[in-house]
């Protein structure tokens, strides 16, 4: 496969957010305009502190110098998670009716996508084990929309990596579907010291 797994910085990222808005959309299935809503909370992100990103992308379709990236068909990106950050006020009201709470440090997954007609081939577990690699946080905690039987990519991705139940059926505001919260210690099993 010459698909190549590369870290972004914020300003790389900046500059392929409209392509992984597009991988995000068509991964997710939503339609296209909620491109416009996301891009300037994406931005945000990036800015926000312990933010990492790495994307897969696709061959060069020219090979010209100093475009050595061709076009982006997996993003994958997440930050230190803290209070006042929407996702962690809404999981820790979910944690709080079962008298739990959010651990003080951890990494939150906070997107993941990997464009359709390239899923299948190992690009999601390559940019989620890149991604986490580095992390110094001792939790990585993530959110994903509830399906039946657990049976699409991301379920199965999860799962193999170890990854359990920390809040199942969740309802955040203004999103009508159930959601579970999954966590898992760091680092992954044989991640590089
Ligand atoms: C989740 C996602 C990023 C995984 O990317 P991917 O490149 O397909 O992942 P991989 O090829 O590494 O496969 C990961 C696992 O899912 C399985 N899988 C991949 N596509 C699948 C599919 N369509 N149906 C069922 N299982 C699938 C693989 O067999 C593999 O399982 P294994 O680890 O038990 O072998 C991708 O499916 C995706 O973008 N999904 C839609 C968006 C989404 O749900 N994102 C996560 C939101 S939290």
């Amino acid at each position: 496969m010459d698909t190549v797994i590369s870290r972004l910085d914020p300003g790389d990222f900046r500059d392929r957010l409209p392509e992984a808005l597009g991988v995000y959309v068509d991964a997710m299935g939503y339609p296209t305009q909620v491109v416009r809503s996301r891009a300037p909370a994406w931005m945000e992100h990036s800015h926000r502190e312990g933010w990492s990103c790495v994307a897969a992308f696709d061959p060069p379709r020219r090979r010209l110098i100093g475009h050595a990236r061709g076009p982006l068909v997996g993003i994958c990106y997440g930050y230190r998670g803290a209070p006042g950050q929407w996702w962690y006020e809404q999981v820790s009201r979910g944690l709080r009716d079962h008298d739990h709470h959010l651990p003080e440090d951890y990494v939150e997954l906070t997107e993941l996508h990997v464009a359709p007609a390239h899923q299948g081939r190992g690009l999601g577990t390559m940019l989620l084990t890149e991604f986490l690699s580095d992390r110094t946080e001792p939790m990585v905690l993530l959110s994903t929309p509830e399906v039946d039987d657990e049976a699409n990519g991301a379920w199965r991705l999860y799962r193999s990596h170890g990854f359990t139940d920390v809040l199942r059926d969740y309802r955040f505001d203004g999103d009508a579907r159930p959601f579970a919260v999954l966590g898992r210690p760091l680092p992954l099993p044989g991640a590089r010291e």
